[in-house]
């Protein structure tokens, strides 16, 4: 059987990566996996049932594997429930970051993330899609941007929902979340060698998708037909 081509897309949260990523999938016509989705739907769960406490990490690990998790058209279920505006909170992003970080948690998440890789290719969003579950991939790409930039796309993204945000505590909270993703024992967001790593500070969406798609296309030609 033909080795399933995959393209990773990590960085940390804001930084345009799950738009990019979309994005790619889309173009190619490939699948997309929003790694990042299985971890807030997991903190969802966590925090409804209000185990979050590092006693319970038994707990915690048996519902990572047992997680009655789909996406459907567009939609993250749990179960039958559609909870994909529910994992957007901060809260659901901060409880996500928390569950992420037990080593046990993402072993147990390992399998479900590479029984995605199906025909023609999938394109993985996360923070250690090319480290740690796809190290194979054709193609890497590491994404970032400031903090202050990242925490200014989410106040504009919440203020255009009509939602009361304050910039200085979004900036806090994302330097945070930074820096537990950062120093974590397992699976830390770190940029895979060999990865084409983008700022987009300074760059729009289609200037960083046209540079990646470049890097697709030298790296698998066949893909232009
Ligand atoms: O990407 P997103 O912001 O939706 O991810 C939410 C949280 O899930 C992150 O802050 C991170 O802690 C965790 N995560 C992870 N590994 C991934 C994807 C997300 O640890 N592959």
């Amino acid at each position: 059987m033909d080795k399933i081509r995959v393209i990773t897309v990590d960085g940390p949260s804001g930084s345009g990566k799950g738009t990019l990523a979309l994005r790619v999938a889309e173009t190619l016509g490939w699948r997309f996996l929003d790694s990042g989705a299985i971890y807030r739907v997991l903190g969802l769960m966590v925090e409804r049932a209000g185990i979050i406490s590092v006693d319970r990490i038994g707990e915690i690990v048996d519902m990572a594997s047992n997680m009655p998790l789909s996406f459907r058209q567009g939609k993250t279920l749990l179960e039958e429930e559609d909870v994909s505006d529910a994992i957007r909170t901060e809260t659901a992003g901060n409880a996500a970051s928390k569950v992420a970080a037990i080593p046990d948690v993402r072993r147990a998440l390992l399998d479900w993330q590479q029984g995605y890789a199906k025909s023609p290719g999938l394109v993985a969003d996360g923070r250690d899609m090319g480290t740690v579950v796809f190290p194979a991939a054709e193609v890497k790409i590491f994404l970032t941007a400031s903090a202050e930039e990242r925490a200014l796309r989410r106040y504009k993204q919440l203020k255009g929902k009509g939602l009361g945000v304050n910039l200085a505590r979004l900036t806090k909270e994302i330097r945070e979340r930074d820096e537990r993703d950062s120093n974590r024992s397992v699976a830390p967001l770190q940029a895979p060698q060999s990865a084409l790593q983008l700022d987009s500070t300074m760059l729009t969406i289609d200037e960083v998708f046209q540079r990646v798609m470049q890097k697709v296309y030298l790296t698998l030609p066949d893909l232009l037909g």
